[in-house]
């Protein structure tokens, strides 16, 4: 029997306060500034000219758009879910409630693709960017020490990868609200760089370089032309992951009513004009011929300014940016296994609380290591596919979870609704098959690995343990959704 989480029994669990339990210390700008925070890294900084060089030209300010346009449908159902249901856990709660216990299970399995791999994406990135520093500074690391056996001959393993995500997993052990302090100065550096790049770029765009601005299609789907655009957002839609993250704190918000709609719409709002901004400077500057196999085009574009003083600066606001995706991705796992924990799908060891510190210590530490393996060995772009599938498979799911809620629970108040349901959750799907089937067949092979994995791990462990199905007086079965009349 499939069970589902009365959502009562979730509200009242997250209304627990005192040892043992996550601290309410995040306020509403605390939450925008963990969204962005979570969004502005290396989809901005190092896929933007890899777009426009590839698929969309100047264009590509239109893969932003298409790519936010489709984001923003999930966000309205994300912020339907974190604000009835303000519980750390993310999309994994969501579904308890509303599909059940199995489905739950393959979600928050699922989200590990999404924030732990997340972070070993952008810590291999953030590495690129270390290198390219200590380049600035005429040191070089020896390339087995740089780069993973996987990526390159002679490569070994990627130190400076591991190095930041274990520093950053230290740090959240320390403490929430520091952690959440050392980001609201991370967002700062990386949205100051953002502004600066802009206002500073702006004059000196050449308007031949944005000639055509829609580059016409070579004749092969996917280079240039609308498909182009299309196939620069799938790419792009890298830049937006993150703003979920939001609702992994629900537990830590102070007033997550109001915080976690702001939260999460916010940042996607702010993120989403800084990027087409950016993008249109970037491709203005110089031709987006340029940008094609650069891995930093920001700093390429940026030369031509005559601002070359800026040039480091630039790269340590990037290296600043990328430390922040890290930080809250590292700490949107911790809380959605946390969370599994916590409902007996996943051993104590993962909710066991810091007496000191407040925080889920052993899973920051179980993460550190997990990511760090990632990070030191996988090439990026393998990590990058599966971070992109499974954030889209989880988007879709929160998508179905809030059409099915509506039906099996109409009554419960919704601080915030998300707006023309089931419009709004069909055209999140829609946008997000879509960007999956625009994936590798290997990224689809991984995950069923990676989801097959996790099923037999429900079925040995999970099941049997679950708090919820051993505890009589809250088991309820789930409901089918009643038709429409
Ligand atoms: N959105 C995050 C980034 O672009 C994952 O780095």
């Amino acid at each position: 029997m499939n069970l589902k989480k009365p959502i009562d029994v979730l509200i009242a669990e997250s209304a627990e306060s005192g040892e043992g339990t996550l601290k309410r210390t995040l306020s509403s700008t605390s939450l925008v500034a963990l969204g962005i925070g979570a969004i502005i890294g290396a989809g901005l900084f190092s896929l933007t000219g890899i777009a426009a060089a590839d698929h969309a030209g100047p264009a590509v300010t239109l893969s932003f758009v298409l790519a936010a346009v489709g984001c923003a449908f999930a966000g309205l159902c994300y912020a339907e879910f974190a604000s009835m249901i303000p519980v750390a856990g993310s999309a994994y709660t969501y579904s308890y409630a509303t599909m059940g216990e199995f489905m739950a299970w393959v979600i928050g399995w699922d989200l590990v693709l999404e924030y732990a791999l997340g972070a070993a994406t952008v810590g291999v990135s953030w590495s690129g960017y270390f290198n390219k520093l200590l380049h600035e500074f005429g040191l070089e690391m020896p390339l087995y020490l740089t780069k993973s056996f996987a990526e390159v001959d002679g490569g070994g393993i990627n130190l400076p990868a591991v190095v930041i995500v274990s520093l950053l997993s230290l740090m959240l052990i320390r403490g929430t609200k520091e952690s959440a302090s050392l980001n609201n100065i991370l967002v700062i550096v990386k949205v100051a760089v953002v502004i600066i790049f802009i206002a500073l770029g702006w004059k000196f765009i050449n308007p031949a370089n944005h000639t055509p601005y829609i580059p016409e299609n070579t004749g092969v789907k996917g280079e240039f032309g609308i498909s182009g655009i299309a196939a620069g957002a799938a790419l792009v839609f890298f830049a937006f992951i993150g703003f979920d993250a939001v609702s992994t704190a629900a537990q830590e918000a102070k007033n997550p009513q109001k915080g976690m709609p702001i939260g999460i719409l916010g940042s996607l709002v702010v993120c989403t004009i800084l990027y087409v901004l950016f993008a249109h400077v970037m491709t203005g500057l110089v031709p987006y011929t340029v940008f094609k196999g650069d891995a930093s085009p920001a700093a390429t574009a940026f030369k031509v300014t005559g601002y070359s003083w800026l040039q480091m600066g630039l790269i340590i606001a990037i290296l600043a940016g990328y430390t922040s995706v890290i930080l809250v991705m590292l700490m949107g796992q911790s809380r959605v296994f946390y969370t599994m924990s916590k409902d007996g799908l996943l051993p104590k060891f993962f909710s066991t609380i810091h007496s000191k510190f407040r925080t889920p210590f052993k899973t920051n530490i179980f993460f550190m290591l997990f990511v760090s393996i990632f990070a030191g060995f996988v090439p990026v772009t393998d990590l990058g596919h599966m971070v992109s599938i499974g954030t889209l498979f989880a988007f879709s799911l929160v998508c179905i979870g809030v059409m099915l809620l509506r039906k099996t629970d109409p009554d419960r108040p919704r601080p915030f609704k998300t707006p023309l349901v089931p419009f709004v959750p069909i055209m999140g799907i829609i946008v997000c098959v879509y960007l999956m089937s625009s994936l590798p067949l290997e990224a689809w092979i991984r995950l069923a690995i990676w989801m097959g994995l996790g099923i037999a791990i429900y079925f040995l462990y999970g099941k049997k343990n679950s708090v919820l199905r051993n505890s009589g007086n809250t088991v309820k079965p789930v409901d089918p959704p009643k038709p429409e009349l």
